[in-house]
C-alpha cells in the first residue's frame, strides 16, 4: 500500500509539470497542421529549404498577410505555430549568410511570433523545444520510435543531416524518460528515508544516462559534419553574443529597440539540468550563468520542474549520511555516467565544430584547390567559429561543465574508488588537441 501511494504521488507530480509519462519533455503527438486560416504560414514553413536556396524567403515573408493569433486555441496549436514562425524567423535573418543579415524582423512575422511566444512563455526565437520536442511524427503511428519510423514536421537547409540532427536528439530525449520518471522516486525515497527505494530509482537514472549516450552515438551515422558546420548551423544561431548581429534584432511593431536572444541549442534541453539538480552538480561562473539563462528558453513548466528538484533536500547529503555501500556505489555510477555522457558530447562537438572550424580557417588562408565536399565548410560563417549556436565559447564551457560534474564524486570526500575511470582520449580528441582555433 505504502509503495502504491508513493507511486501515485510520483505520477501526479509529473502531470503537474506537463511532463508526459511516455515521452518525458517531448511534446506527445504534436499537431501536423494548423487551422486553414494559417495556411499562409504553413505554406512558407513547409518549404524553407527551397525558399532559402532560391533567395526568395524574405520576399515571401514580406508578402505574407498579418494574421491574428486568437484562432490558435489549444496548447499544441500554439507549439506548432511557434515552431513554424521561429523557423521562418531564422530563415529570414540568415537567408544570405552572415554578411547580409537584417536589422528588423517585419511585423507580419514579428507581431504574431511575439504574441504566440508570450502565450507560451517562450522567447521569440527558435529553441530546442521547437525543433526537437515539437517537430516529429511517426510514419506508422503504431510503429516504434526509431529513425526509420520518424519524420520531421518542418525542416531547414541541410537535407538528411537536418533530419538526423533533430531526430537523433529526439531519441536522446526519449532515452532519458525512464530516468526522468525515477527522479521523483529518488526524491520521495529521500523524503521517506527509504534507502532501497532511492538506490533502485537512482540505478534507473544511471541506466537512462547510459542509454542517452548510446542514442547520441547515432549522430555519427545520420549527420555529416561538413553539412552541419557549413550549412545547418547558421540557421540555429541567435542574435545575442553573435558578432554578425552585434545590435540584436528589432521585432517591428512590438518593440522599437532591438532585442537579443540566444540561438537553439540542446543546452536548452531540460534533461541534463534535471539530472544535475538531482545529483547536486553546481555550475558556477560564466558557465553557470549561461546554463541558468538557457532555462528561460524552456517551456515554463519544465523550468519549474528543474527548480522544484533543486529545492528538495540534497540527495548527495543523504548518500553521505546513510553510508550505505550499495547506495554509494549507485550514486558514484550515476555521476560517472553523467561525466561519460559529457565526455562523449565533447567528442561530438569536436567532430562537428572544432575540426571543421579549423579546416575552414586553413582553407580560407590557403585559398587553394578546394575539394568539393569541403566547399560547404569554406563558406561557413566565421563569427561562430569558436562559439556554439547558443553563443557560448564552446570548449572551455563544455569542459568546465564536465569538470563541475566530477566535483560531486563521493569518493572525493571519502577517498573511495571511482566506479568508472575517465574515458581515454579518443582519436578525435587527440586530433583536436593538435588543432588550434585562434
Ligand atoms: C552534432 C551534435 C551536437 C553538437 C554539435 C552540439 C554542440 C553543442 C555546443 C556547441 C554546446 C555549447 C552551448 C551552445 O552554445 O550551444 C552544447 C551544449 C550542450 N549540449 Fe550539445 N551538441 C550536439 C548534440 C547534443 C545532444 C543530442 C544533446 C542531448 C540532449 C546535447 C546536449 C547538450 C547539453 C546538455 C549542453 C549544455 C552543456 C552540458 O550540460 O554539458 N547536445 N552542445
Amino acid at each position: 500500500m505504502g509503495t502504491e501511494v508513493k507511486h501515485t504521488e510520483t505520477l501526479l507530480s509529473l502531470r503537474k509539470f506537463h511532463i508526459s509519462e511516455d515521452c518525458g519533455f517531448i511534446l506527445p503527438e504534436p499537431l501536423t497542421d494548423l487551422p486553414v486560416y494559417y495556411k499562409p504560414w504553413m505554406d512558407i514553413a513547409r518549404n524553407m529549404p527551397e525558399l532559402i536556396s532560391s533567395h526568395s524567403l524574405r520576399l515571401r515573408i514580406h508578402d505574407m498577410p498579418l494574421l491574428e493569433t486568437h484562432l490558435l486555441q489549444s496548447y499544441r496549436e500554439l507549439r506548432l505555430a511557434h515552431l513554424a514562425l521561429s523557423m521562418m524567423a531564422m530563415g529570414y535573418v540568415w537567408q544570405e549568410g552572415e554578411r547580409e543579415t537584417v536589422k528588423v524582423l517585419p511585423q507580419n512575422l514579428s507581431v504574431p511570433f511575439c504574441e504566440v511566444s508570450r502565450r507560451l512563455g517562450l522567447p521569440p526565437i527558435l529553441i530546442h523545444a521547437d525543433t526537437v520536442l515539437a517537430n516529429w511524427k511517426k510514419t506508422d503511428p503504431d510503429g516504434p520510435f526509431s529513425m526509420e519510423n520518424l519524420e520531421l514536421l518542418l525542416t531547414l537547409p541541410g537535407g538528411e543531416s537536418v533530419r538526423g540532427f533533430f531526430l537523433v536528439t529526439l531519441l536522446v530525449e526519449l532515452a532519458a524518460v525512464p530516468g526522468l520518471k525515477s527522479i521523483l522516486d529518488v526524491i520521495n525515497g529521500v523524503y521517506y528515508n527509504d534507502v532501497a527505494m532511492v538506490t533502485t530509482a537512482l540505478d534507473v537514472v544511471s541506466q537512462a544516462i547510459d542509454s542517452m549516450k548510446h542514442a547520441l552515438k547515432l549522430m555519427h551515422e545520420y549527420v555529416d559534419p561538413s553539412i552541419f558546420y557549413g550549412i545547418m548551423r547558421i540557421f540555429l544561431s541567435g542574435w545575442k553574443d553573435n558578432p554578425s548581429m552585434p545590435e540584436g534584432l528589432v521585432y517591428e511593431g512590438v518593440h522599437e529597440k532591438p532585442m537579443e536572444f540566444s540561438g537553439g541549442s540542446a543546452a536548452q534541453s531540460s534533461i541534463l539540468h534535471s539530472f544535475d539538480e538531482l545529483l547536486g552538480v553546481q555550475h558556477e561562473g560564466h558557465s553557470g550563468a549561461f546554463l541558468r539563462r538557457m532555462r528561460d528558453y524552456m517551456p515554463p513548466s519544465h523550468k519549474r520542474f528543474i527548480e522544484d528538484i533543486s529545492g528538495r533536500p540534497s540527495l548527495r547529503d543523504f548518500v553521505l549520511q546513510q553510508a550505505d555501500e550499495r547506495l554509494t556505489h549507485t550514486f558514484e555510477q550515476c555521476v560517472a555516467r553523467l561525466v561519460d555522457f559529457r565526455n562523449y558530447h565533447i567528442n561530438i562537438v569536436t567532430r562537428y565544430i572544432t575540426i571543421p572550424a579549423s579546416r575552414a580557417k586553413k582553407l580560407r588562408e590557403n585559398k587553394q584547390g578546394l575539394v568539393e565536399e569541403l566547399d560547404a565548410i569554406r563558406k561557413a560563417p566565421t563569427a561562430l567559429e569558436e562559439r556554439g549556436t547558443g553563443g557560448s565559447g564552446i570548449m572551455v564551457f563544455l569542459k568546465t561543465v564536465r569538470d563541475e560534474t566530477k566535483d560531486i564524486y563521493i569518493s572525493q570526500s571519502t577517498n573511495g574508488n571511482r566506479v568508472l575511470p575517465d574515458a581515454p582520449m579518443t582519436a578525435i580528441q587527440k586530433a583536436a588537441t593538435e588543432l588550434k582555433i585562434e
